[in-house]
């Protein structure tokens, strides 16, 4: 009965992915290329990745470490998302100047705005350093001695490899650690904004739309980046000039139709496609769900005081859509993979990997693997938990707790390090906390911190609960906190750090918020990191072995793809609706005419600005649409994660047609466990983009850099050239 159910799983669900996966761009010659051309590429992988001439890759940068954007002009013009340049835009914004809601628009280059401590990274070169970092490793035994020769031969490696004084060298591990690449990278750090449209265009249909299909947002802003005038990074300075790029991405206005080609380039963050089924089910089973919980509450809170004040919906805007972006993304995670029957699948998966490892005769050698990872993973739980709960809470959520744990570092550096650095420390901590408190308000916080102690207290794992939160009463101890605290003010806090640091020291272990904080980040320190680090380097030291034996032991053709590590990827498919329940279809492409139907004038996430209904009215779309109407977003079948946004998405010539910038609700399991009937990533068309900075924002400006082309059109006047 067992077995039957096994092989209809097996029969349904194939042992690895026929698509998606996110693909080292210097290695794509083969088997990806082959595919890409089958979907309709008409470029080569060279065209993409080439060390010696320019490349896609080149036009191609991670944007602030966490998003990806694109150079669309000559002059280092700049395009990612308007959620990637969000915090940005708002630290910009007043009352009186509120980009957010109104939009921002450089007239000129004197116009642009400085973004101190924004930067974006080229990739110069990749190369495969596999055997130089395994160097040595191969005779030692515990896992600690070969991560710290492994962590020397990467040091040794980032100091020697060649490159150009400006630029940089730094590893990254792939398969879990059984493949090393360096890259040899550029970062640039005088980054400018250039243009952002109204939140009402930029996030459209905000948080109730945000993971969701059919979508209409116009997701994107735009900046610029400087160089010295040797065209070299440099920090920012007023007369540095726009940056000369090696490539740009012209511009596609033929559009895009079902089934055409699509390729995504960018800097995916992190998955986890080849965990085992008992991790997974650890994840939607307990550490999902504590983690949706905490940030549901404080949520509720901060949602509350935004609805009600401008003030507080300026300060906390940023916050709280970091806040929701990912409270949102679990729920579905959760619902995706219980749907999709990932567990059992993945359970099913590894039955045929045992038979795989008793035909191959390594037993031995692999045999252990599952049910060491039932083992640990057992074992690991509570801990696992546990430190979830103080990220989320301590480290996240709670703006105090955040301020007061790097408090608690500071007087670890004085331990560790002594006077100098604890002063140099200081000083850093004061300049960077003004920023921090300017988007602070208190009593915000101070509401959130009694909804989330009162969830730490009661549902944290009780072992290692601080002596602190046991048996409290969570009112009376978030007044005393906020009533008493220096941490609620940036001048009392200044105050409180004024002076020698046995001074500083003494005065904040009187501090209730500090010593509150203080006693949590002593316990979990204590009690919990050091067993979760060692178990979780057990994991992964088995995580690798797995992965060893699956590249191993897997048929010729499977089609197994690196984790996301946060390194340049490409991933590529084509322009597909997709059907979420039975009797539902999905189509691919959303106009303007949705974007009319979902608008509730005045309401904080479906308003739309009067321009845009004017020139919806009008039907005035300039150069942009298509048999009268205006497209707005696409979907295709590119596998993509959290990292990817700001990603231009590339016609089958190197044409720049759409930006990345979300996945489909049901497709949000896709870090864990992708299914290719369901899994679908987001894109603004790029003539939506055009249309707002060209229509709505009148910034000609802007289109005047810009390399428009018509590659359909082209190609249709050669054919028929030849023809007759
Ligand atoms: N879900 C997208 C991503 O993961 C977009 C997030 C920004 N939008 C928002 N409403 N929070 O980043
Ligand atoms: N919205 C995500 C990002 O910011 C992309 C995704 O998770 O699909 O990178």
């Amino acid at each position: 009965m067992k077995y039957i159910k096994l092989l209809f799983l097996l029969a349904v669900f194939p042992l690895f992915a026929q698509q998606g996966g996110m693909w080292i761009p210097s290695l794509l010659e083969g088997m990806n290329e082959k595919e890409m051309k089958e979907l309709g590429m008409q470029m080569s992988a060279k065209d993409i990745y080439d060390v010696n001439n320019s490349s896609l890759k080149d036009a191609v940068p991670h944007f602030n470490g966490g998003c990806t954007s694109e150079v669309i002009s000559p002059k280092g013009l700049l395009l990612t998302n308007h959620h990637c340049g969000y915090s940005m835009i708002q630290s910009h914004s007043t009352l009186e100047n509120d980009y957010l809601t109104d939009g921002f628009w450089a007239k000129d280059l004197n116009e642009e705005l400085p973004n101190p401590g924004t930067s974006v990274t080229f990739i110069v070169k990749i190369a495969d350093v596999t055997k130089q970092v395994l160097e040595g490793t191969h005779h030692l035994n515990t896992e600690s001695e070969i991560q710290q020769k492994i962590q020397t031969n990467i040091s040794q490696l980032v100091n020697n490899y060649p490159k150009e004084d400006w630029q940089e060298n730094r590893v990254k591990t792939f398969y879990e650690g059984n493949q090393y690449m360096l890259f040899v990278v550029e970062t640039f750090k005088d980054i400018r904004l250039v243009g952002a449209p109204p939140s009402s265009i930029g996030k459209f249909g905000s948080d109730t739309d945000n993971w969701v299909w059919p979508r209409h947002t116009g997701d994107f802003s735009l900046f610029r980046i400087y160089a010295d005038k040797n065209n070299r990074p440099a920090e920012y300075a007023a007369d540095n000039v726009p940056y000369t790029p090696k490539h740009y991405l012209p511009i596609s206005l033929d559009g895009i139709a079902e089934d055409d080609f699509t390729l995504v380039f960018g800097f995916p963050g992190r998955t986890q496609e080849y965990l085992p089924a008992v991790a997974v089910e650890q994840i939607v089973n307990e550490l999902n769900p504590a983690k949706i919980a905490i940030r549901d509450a404080a949520l509720k809170v901060q949602d509350e005081f935004m609805r009600n004040d401008q003030q507080i919906k300026i300060q906390y805007a940023s916050k709280y859509a970091r806040i929701a972006n990912y409270w949102k993304k679990w729920i579905g995670e959760n619902q995706g993979l219980t749907k999709s029957n990932a567990i059992a699948v993945k359970k099913a998966h590894e039955q045929v990997f045992q038979e795989w490892i008793k035909k191959a005769g390594k037993d031995e050698m692999y045999g252990h693997l599952i049910p060491d990872f039932e083992k640990y993973y057992d074992e690991i739980g509570p801990y696992a938990l546990s430190r979830d709960y103080f990220y989320e809470i301590v480290n996240r959520n709670v703006e105090l707790l955040k301020i007061g744990y790097q408090l608690v570092q500071l007087e670890l550096v004085l331990n560790s390090k002594g006077e100098q650095a604890f002063m140099a420390r200081k000083g850093n901590l004061i300049n960077r906390l003004a920023a921090t408190y300017k988007d602070y308000n208190k009593n915000v916080d101070e509401n959130v911190f009694k909804a989330l102690i009162d969830i730490y207290a009661k549902d944290a794992p009780k072992n290692f609960l601080p002596n602190s939160l046991k048996n409290i009463d969570p009112s009376a101890l978030t007044t005393k906190v906020y009533l008493t605290s220096a941490l609620t003010s940036y001048d009392s806090l200044k105050t409180l750090l004024e002076g020698n640091p046995e001074e500083v020291i003494g005065k904040l272990q009187n501090d209730p918020g500090y010593s509150l904080v203080y006693d949590i980040a002593k316990t979990y320190h204590m009690q919990v990191e050091p067993v979760y680090n060692q178990l979780n380097l057990e994991i992964q030291a088995l995580q690798r072995t797995y992965m060893k034996a699956l590249l191993e032991l897997s048929p010729q053709d499977a089609r197994i793809f690196p984790d996301a590590n946060s390194t340049l990827r490409v991933t590529y498919g084509t322009v597909k609706g997709y059907s979420p329940k039975d009797a539902v279809y999905y189509e691919p492409v959303t106009y303007l005419e949705g974007v009319i139907e979902k608008y509730v004038p005045n309401d904080y996430e479906f308003d739309v600005p009067e321009k845009l209904l004017e020139l919806y009215n009008k039907k005035d779309y300039g150069a942009y649409s298509e048999n009268g109407k205006l497209p707005v977003c696409f979907i295709g079948t590119n596998h993509t994660t959290g990292g990817n946004s700001g990603s231009p998405a590339i016609d089958s010539n190197g044409n720049l047609i759409g930006l990345n910038f979300d996945r489909v609700w049901e497709g949000t399991m896709s870090d864990i466990y992708y299914d290719p009937a369901i899994c679908r990533n987001i894109m603004v068309d790029i003539r939506y983009v055009l249309f707002i900075i060209d229509k709505y924002a009148e910034a000609d400006n802007l289109i005047a850099e810009m390399t428009l082309v018509h590659p359909k059109k082209n190609k249709n006047k050669k054919r028929s050239r030849k023809r007759n």
